[in-house]
């Protein structure tokens, strides 16, 4: 049968949906996990099109097909590429190093062969589903190499690119080997997005310093075609946690969560994958220190922590994993009582509606990163806030720190300022707390995610969407 081609695509590493396994042992489909996924899925349902990606499981022959009125196009992975593309090059040597090395980043040859290897595969996949002169949007850190690529199999392609995590200084980025090849591979798009400026002037000065180009303002020329890099800050569906927040149901299921976790205690949140950019662990630590200090006792407040499982084969990912629980069993042990504990931790996934139960009952939220390119969570419990209550304590290393001003901003490596920032956010008075939040609440409604598509698609010469 003849293929299908469509004048929009997206290629990201994981489809939306995710191929898992649920309790019984049945294979299901299921929303991928991260910010990605929450960002873009409500964009290419609205537009149509193809989104060319992975299924999340290894050695998964699933054919192509469709969902929601999207194509999705399937990438299947062999266990050695998910072993060397994903979890080595992309999350073990790429993850950690352009999260300002907040882990050691490990250097491997065959991972990045590998990853070579499956960003060509993505590419032909791409030019297979794009139509002449398509637009191809291509996303994330596991497909650096994939604009180059795909621009070498299509030259009549307009093509975009979207780097959902942090640009790291010219400094780091130099430690990795092969390092111009990478530049090399952005440089195939006609336009490079970044959550932030500084990461888009990151890239432009490594133009010049790695390949010697000549960067003027935001562009570059290069082989005979310019190139723009520039911030377009990502954000998240309002309208969707909007009405998530309006709907009587979730809002009973807030009044009950907060029933169960004992009434009159105040309830602070986080809600992450569990990934040690996160900065999980300095939360509850800090949070140990309060109660251990008693600024916060276990009758007066409690810290629910929901982490879904993320990258669970990786070693780093392993470790942390074991550090936190032994440390919220260490505070239970400590500071809790029978039936009441000052930690709530749960390792799992949760509905959209869940989580949004849960934001609405939170009077505090900790989005508390060591490095963020943006931290959607941030802006979901905003959008949620409805009541116009909440306060959101946030790390100064995030890109949602540069838009939400009403946040309590605190540095997530100073244990003693996130401790002043939870108790401040505790007690402050309702009326600031109001304020704080109606700004925040602007903002994100000014800026939602159609807002950063549209701008990006613009910029890159196609306005004509049709999306929301
Ligand atoms: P990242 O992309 O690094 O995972 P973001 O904060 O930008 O971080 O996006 C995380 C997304 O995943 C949000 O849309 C959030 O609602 C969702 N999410 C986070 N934790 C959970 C959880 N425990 N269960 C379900 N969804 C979650
Ligand atoms: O940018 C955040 C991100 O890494 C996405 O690229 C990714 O889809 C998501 O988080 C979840 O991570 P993973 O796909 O490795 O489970």
């Amino acid at each position: 049968m003849k293929q299908r081609r469509y004048g929009f695509v997206v290629v990201a590493n994981r489809l939306p949906l995710d191929r898992t396994t649920d309790e019984r042992g049945e294979q299901c489909w299921t929303r991928s996990p991260g910010g990605l996924v929450s960002a873009l899925e409500p964009i290419a349902r609205s537009a149509g099109g193809a989104w060319v990606g992975w299924t999340g499981s290894p050695d998964d022959a699933t054919e192509p097909f469709e969902a929601d009125g999207v194509y999705l196009r399937t990438v299947p992975l062999s266990g050695e590429e998910v072993d060397r593309y994903y979890e080595g090059q992309s999350n073990s040597t790429i993850w950690p190093l352009f999260h300002h090395a907040v882990e050691q980043p490990t250097h491997r040859r065959e991972w990045r062969v590998a990853y070579e290897a499956v960003n060509r595969r993505f590419a032909e996949a791409a030019a297979e589903v794009a139509d002449d002169g398509a637009t191809v949007w291509v996303h994330d850190y596991q497909l650096l190499r994939l604009p180059q690529l795909l621009r070498d199999l299509r030259p009549d392609l307009r093509i975009g690119f979207f780097l959902h995590i942090p640009f790291p200084p010219v400094e780091l980025f130099m430690q990795l080997p092969r390092r111009a090849e990478l530049l090399r591979g952005l440089l195939g798009a006609d336009l490079v997005g970044f959550q932030q400026p500084l990461a888009a002037q990151n890239f432009l000065r490594l133009t010049a310093e790695l390949l010697g180009l000549q960067p003027h303002g935001e562009q570059v020329e290069h082989q005979g075609r310019t190139v723009t890099a520039r911030a377009f800050p990502i954000s998240i569906d309002v309208s969707e946690i909007d009405q998530m927040a309006a709907d009587p149901e979730v809002q009973a299921e807030a009044r009950q969560l907060r029933r169960e976790l004992g009434g009159d205690r105040r309830l602070v949140l986080g809600v992450d994958r569990l990934d040690y950019t996160k900065g999980i662990e300095q939360r509850i630590e800090a949070y140990g220190e309060l109660l251990a200090d008693g600024t916060v006792s276990n009758d007066e407040a409690v810290l629910v922590q929901v982490a879904t499982p993320s990258r669970q084969r990786v070693a780093q990912y392993q470790q942390l994993r074991e550090r936190v629980e032994r440390e919220v069993g260490r505070i239970n042990g400590q500071f809790g009582d029978v039936g009441r504990v000052p930690v709530q931790y749960l390792f799992q996934s949760r509905s959209r509606e869940e989580l949004v139960a849960l934001y609405l009952a939170a009077d505090v939220m900790l989005v508390t990163p060591l490095r963020d390119g943006m931290n959607l969570v941030a802006k979901e419990y905003v959008a949620a806030r409805r009541d116009e209550g909440g306060a959101l304590v946030l790390s100064e290393f995030t890109g949602a720190a540069d838009e939400l001003h009403g946040a309590f901003l605190i540095n997530p490596y100073d244990v003693e300022e996130l401790k002043r920032g939870i108790s401040t956010a505790m007690r402050a008075d309702p009326e600031e707390l109001t304020g704080r939040m109606r700004r925040m609440r602007e903002q994100v409604r000014e800026h939602d995610v159609d807002h950063w598509a549209q701008a990006f698609l613009r910029a890159l010469g196609r306005p004509a969407l049709r999306t929301a």
